[in-house]
């Protein structure tokens, strides 16, 4: 049966590493429009899961729906085409453009016109608009838009890089630590553009920032060693005695 509300869904996923279980039997469900938090220990499992819904690993076992279709045995290109995206880190190549060229290259991409010599000028345009609107969504300023990526600051770098994700039009955005490595009072910017993506897009965010997880999560899943151990709405979570004891309270872990 097709639920409309769920964007993506994992039925039973399971992995090992040898004898390590590294996902086990975990079942998870992205709402449409979520601002879901993935969060657990160092070790949890969540990159494996994460790179289990792209497509980058293949489960031994269950399923991964994205608007109920069944795409456990899809490619990550053929995912993406269907509107399940993540960001990835720019490459030296996007580096050399400026933000704007680099959307614009990546919306070309998508409807199929890039490296075309003769693509109408017309696509062409309607792909440079679009990029500006998708550039000025992430709160880029047009003067940082038209500077080569290599001399943004880093944590304008990673912003770039939800732009990349977005020119895909996702309709799941999966986010693995997006503001990993910038200056703490950079990263809430990043989670403001997160917060304030297009209302039809779900976001499943894996995030080491309790401060942040709280502030712009609807819902949390907890794994602990590749399992599921909690999930609910930020509020349930703090009120859990287990989860403070075994994550929240041992600070070591976050
Ligand atoms: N390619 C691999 N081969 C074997 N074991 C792996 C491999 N990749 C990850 N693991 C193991 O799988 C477990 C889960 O790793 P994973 O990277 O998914 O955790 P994580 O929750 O993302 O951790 P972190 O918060 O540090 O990013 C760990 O025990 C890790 O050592
Ligand atoms: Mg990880």
């Amino acid at each position: 049966m097709i639920n409309s509300d769920i964007a993506l869904e994992t039925v039973s996923l399971s992995k090992n590493y040898g004898s390590l279980a590294v996902t086990r039997d975990v079942s998870i469900r992205l709402e449409r429009g979520a601002r879901h938090a993935l969060i657990g220990p160092n070790g949890a499992g969540k990159s494996t899961l994460i790179h289990q819904l792209t497509g980058v690993l293949r489960p031994d076992d269950g399923r991964v729906m994205l608007n109920g279709l069944d795409v456990t045995d899809h490619s990550v290109e053929q995912r993406v085409k269907l509107g399940l995206s993540r960001t990835f880190q720019i490459n030296t190549l996007f580096k050399e453009f400026t933000p704007l060229e680099s959307v614009t290259l990546a919306i070309l991409e998508r409807t199929g016109t890039a490296g075309k010599l003769f693509a109408s000028a017309r696509r062409e345009s309607a792909a440079i608009d679009e990029a500006i609107s998708i550039v000025r969504s992430i709160g880029l300023s047009d003067k940082d838009a038209r500077r080569r990526v290599a001399d943004l600051p880093y944590g304008r770098q990673r912003m770039v890089e939800i732009a990349l994700a977005l020119a895909s039009k996702p309709k799941v955005l999966l986010l693995d630590e997006p503001a990993a490595g910038i200056p703490a009072d950079e990263s809430a910017d990043i989670f403001n553009v997160i917060a304030n993506l297009p209302e039809d897009v779900a976001v499943l965010f894996v995030e080491h920032d309790m401060e942040l997880v709280f502030r712009f999560a609807k819902k949390i899943t907890v794994l602990v060693s590749g399992a599921l151990f909690f999930e609910g709405s930020p509020e349930a979570v703090a009120a859990s005695d287990e989860v403070r004891k075994i994550y929240l309270g041992d600070k070591s872990h976050v």
